[in-house]
């Protein structure tokens, strides 16, 4: 194996392999690993940490770690942890069906959290201490720096704050990919805090390469192995209404000159459906685009593609295998239009504010009024987390929410009488789009709203039932401000429970 991308003399010495770094990883241990959505995460080592425990706990010994990464990882760690039964705490973000199961098991504890504040809750302490971090890295340089791979997320404080580091150098990973990444090392804690010096998101404010005390790297493994992101599904009927009344939206707001010709820089969340729409742009009069955003998804690769995006900024790629493969082919013509930072960067709150993202983000449910369940199926099971949603939604010069209309055939409404958990509040929700409609709320009243969303949003069949509950809460005499019956109101996610259908 050749050990080129490892240029610093002194480290050669700690390549080892992955089972003999995976027994440097005690039971009971935090692990910080690299990771955000199928990108950047450590391939090897928790394979093999997987295979140990598994070892063990066929021994009669129990052994688990507590896992935090950048966000979602893919099947080689998430997966393979989960189904050896080796994650007794997670955190910030998981889409990992095993261990998606786990968690809604109660055999996993799952901290969701907004992804802007991991790294700073982190330095201030309140996680508790972080014993290993294992980080994919693209290289490593003469002078010990670490190039990073295909996604940053949490790197840069996992390197800082562990007491020991394994790193797997990925020859998979594009040697190109040097420089493209900006490492911010400017964050401080209250009450030192400054600002931070991001005024446009093509903006470079920091290093393109990690720092690591080399003293604290105890093992390095060479890998060759793909990051693994799901295909995105062709846009569907739905998927490109949805981005329709959206273009549709944009070129209103254009018109009226609340927005400028080359929109404020777009956020684009996780899914299909959030793919489609940046698909949708693609067609759109809209040019010179730039995005502010989490991920890089394949629609924004085609939109780069046809030269409607000036460039994008975000934490990791999200790229299917084909468009993985695009970029892989290109990364040298891609490396100067895009800049992949710390997820504190991507995602934080005073940088989202300042330059005015419009966040377009997906959901699972939302209530007439607006609230929004972005992360909880039937107000109880999981499925994937807040992630950075949250981080736009409230900063964002327009926050916009979409989603079908219905779920599970049509066995259930996207729009609810009451969100059966809330994960961003009405204030924080100013247009809801589903294939049926946009509802543009900012600046309405709660009962205007709940007639909007209603009219608007929600789909044929459940729009009835929808404003029967609403003229009997209207008749209701307890408040009329925003008009509930908190016996009824989640009464449709009860009746699913029980017959499998919000219907009545
Ligand atoms: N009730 C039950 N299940 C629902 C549902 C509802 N109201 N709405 C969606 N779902 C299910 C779908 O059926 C699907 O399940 P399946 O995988 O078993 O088929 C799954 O949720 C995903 O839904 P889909 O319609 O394919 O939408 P999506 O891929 O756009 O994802 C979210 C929607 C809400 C799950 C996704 O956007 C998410 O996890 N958001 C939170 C994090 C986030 O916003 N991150 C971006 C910040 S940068």
């Amino acid at each position: 194996m050749t050990t080129s991308r490892i240029a610093a003399p002194n480290l050669r010495s700690r390549i080892m392999s992955a089972e003999d770094a995976a027994a440097l990883i005690t039971s009971g241990s935090t692990v910080g690993m690299s990771g955000f959505t199928g990108s950047g995460y450590p391939k090897a080592v928790p394979l093999a940490l997987a295979a140990r425990i598994e070892t063990e706990h066929a021994a009669g010994r129990a052994f688990r770690v507590r896992v935090w990464t950048g966000a979602s990882t893919g099947p080689e760690l998430d997966g393979a942890l989960a189904k050896a039964d080796g994650i007794e705490f997670r955190l910030p973000y998981n889409s990992d069906p095993v261990a998606r199961e786990k968690i809604n098991r109660g055999e996993m504890e799952y901290f969701d959290m907004h992804l802007s504040q991991v790294a700073p809750m982190a330095w201030q302490g309140f996680l508790g201490p972080l014993d290993t971090a294992v980080i994919e890295v693209t290289g490593i340089r003469e002078d010990g720096s670490l190039i990073p791979s295909s996604s940053v997320g949490n790197n840069k404080t996992w390197l800082d704050r562990a007491s020991k580091v394994i790193l797997e150098v990925n020859r998979w990973q594009n040697a190109a990919l040097e420089g493209m990444h900006d490492i911010y090392y400017g964050t401080r804690l209250p009450p030192n805090r400054v600002p931070i010096p991001l005024i446009r998101p093509d903006d470079r404010i920091g290093q393109p390469y990690l720092a690591c005390d080399p003293d604290k790297i105890v093992a390095i493994i060479e890998t060759d192995a793909p990051d693994r992101n799901l295909p995105f599904a062709a846009p569907d009927e739905s998927a490109q209404a949805i981005a329709g009344h959206l273009m549709e939206f944009f070129r209103h707001e254009v018109a009226i000159g609340r927005l400028p010709a080359s929109l404020l820089p777009i956020q684009s969340g996780v899914g299909n459906i959030a793919n489609a729409v940046l698909t949708g742009l693609v067609d759109s009069p809209f040019e010179d685009l730039a995005a502010y955003t989490e991920v890089i998804q394949d629609g924004m690769l085609d939109l780069l593609d046809a030269g409607k995006l000036r460039m994008a900024s975000a934490t990791a790629f999200s790229l299917s295998p084909e468009a993985a493969a695009r970029i892989n082919a290109n990364m040298g013509a891609y490396r100067s239009r895009m800049i992949l930072r710390p997820q504190e960067i991507s995602n934080h709150p005073e940088l989202i504010r300042r330059l005015g993202c419009i966040a377009m983000n997906g959901l699972i449910e939302a209530d007439i009024y607006g609230n929004v369940n972005s992360t909880h199926v039937m107000g109880s099971r999981i499925q994937n987390g807040i992630g950075g949603s949250g981080d736009f939604a409230r900063n964002a010069f327009v926050s916009i929410f979409m989603t079908p209309s219905t779920a599970k055939g049509g066995k259930i409404s996207a729009i609810v009488p009451q969100a059966a958990h809330v994960d961003h509040i009405a204030q924080d929700v100013q247009v809801i789009v589903t294939e049926q409609g946009l509802a543009d709320l900012r600046g309405l009243s709660p009962k205007q709203r709940a007639k909007l969303i209603i009219e608007r949003c929600a789909h044929p069949t459940y729009r009835p039932m929808l404003e029967e509950y609403y003229a009997r809460a209207r008749a209701g005499s307890y408040g009329q401000q925003s008009p509930s019956l908190p016996g009824e109101a989640l009464s449709w996610h009860q009746r699913f429970i029980e017959t499998g259908s919000m219907l009545a």
